[in-house]
């Protein structure tokens, strides 16, 4: 088990109780999970449910998704549970908002995820008037921090933002970079905003994660146990951090930009091609589990 914890907390990235309690006790805790319509349409019940010929309603659905946050919910430390929600590239902010409400009662520790879109953004800044907490989802840029920064100023809890490493690496651009320059843009601001390295893929990334001070990272159960395996190794004063795809080839630098976070959000330049790609995506691994698709 692990004695020396972290500053950084560990979630575990997945949509299935047995596993974070199997990590949980790896581990000796677990500060928090992180779960997405992909995870979710993984669970286990789920699987069995669609392997035995049954296809959910999206009602159905629902229940399922409210009974796995439920039993994960008491098993996690203070980072919570990130609860996302259906949105597709037309979802308004306030179908997003009404989603959220009720989400955010499923569970005394919830944290609501909205993407890093225009009409996401615009439901995350109600959102934060009305007290319910997010965590910002599918970040790519900086520009996007940057406007989840301005958009849920005067937040009373931390807001979440999720930069996606593994997805940047994926496509040959060092998603570390994103990390780094986020966390070195946010100095300048009043930290209501904690950097949740997501989309984790190696040990090296965790580590990397630590030595950033990032504030959160979610991580999947399969890397967590490389680390335990490892003996739980901590960032030294001499880490480096080599920014290389699987083949040893050098990821492409993600340079710093100067932003102003007291710029107001809808003057950032929140597009992005893998924020656009990831919602079609859990669209369609959230569609896979329902009946008329089946
Ligand atoms: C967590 O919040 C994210 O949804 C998750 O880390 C995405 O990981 P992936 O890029 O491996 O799907």
């Amino acid at each position: 088990m692990l004695t020396n914890k972290p500053k950084t907390k560990i979630l575990v990235d997945g949509g299935d109780p047995n596993e974070t309690l199997r990590i949980k006790s790896l581990i000796g805790f677990v500060d928090g999970q992180t779960t997405n319509p992909s995870l979710i349409a993984k669970n286990p019940n789920i699987q069995r449910l669609i392997a035995s010929g049954h296809t959910l309603s999206s009602e159905e659905e629902n229940n399922e998704y409210k009974k796995i946050v439920q039993s994960i919910s008491p098993l996690v430390g203070d980072a919570g549970v990130s609860i996302e929600v259906f949105a597709d590239l037309k979802t308004t902010a306030e179908k997003m908002l009404a989603q959220g409400q009720e989400m955010f009662s499923w569970i005394p520790n919830a944290y609501i995820k909205y993407p890093c879109t225009h009409e996401g953004l615009r439901a995350a800044q109600m959102s934060v008037e009305k007290g319910i907490r997010v965590n910002m989802t599918l970040c790519f840029s900086q520009d996007q921090a940057a406007a989840v920064y301005a958009a849920t100023m005067g937040s009373k809890s931390p807001v979440y933002v999720s930069p996606f490493v593994g997805r940047l690496d994926d496509r040959g651009e060092n998603g570390m970079d994103l990390i780094r320059n986020i966390k070195k843009m946010y100095e300048h601001g009043d930290g209501h905003v904690h950097v949740l390295a997501a989309s984790i893929r190696t040990v090296n990334h965790l580590l990397y994660s630590f030595a950033l001070e990032a504030e959160l990272a979610t991580v999947p159960a399969k890397v967590l146990e490389q680390w335990t395996a490892k003996g739980f190794p901590m960032p030294d004063r001499d880490f480096t951090y080599k920014g290389v795809d699987t083949n040893g080839s050098l990821l492409k630098p993600i340079p710093y930009k100067e932003l102003d976070l007291n710029l107001p959000w809808q003057s950032f330049n929140i597009a992005h091609e893998l924020t656009t790609k990831g919602i079609q995506k859990f669209v369609a691994d959230y569609e896979s589990t329902l009946g008329r698709s089946a």
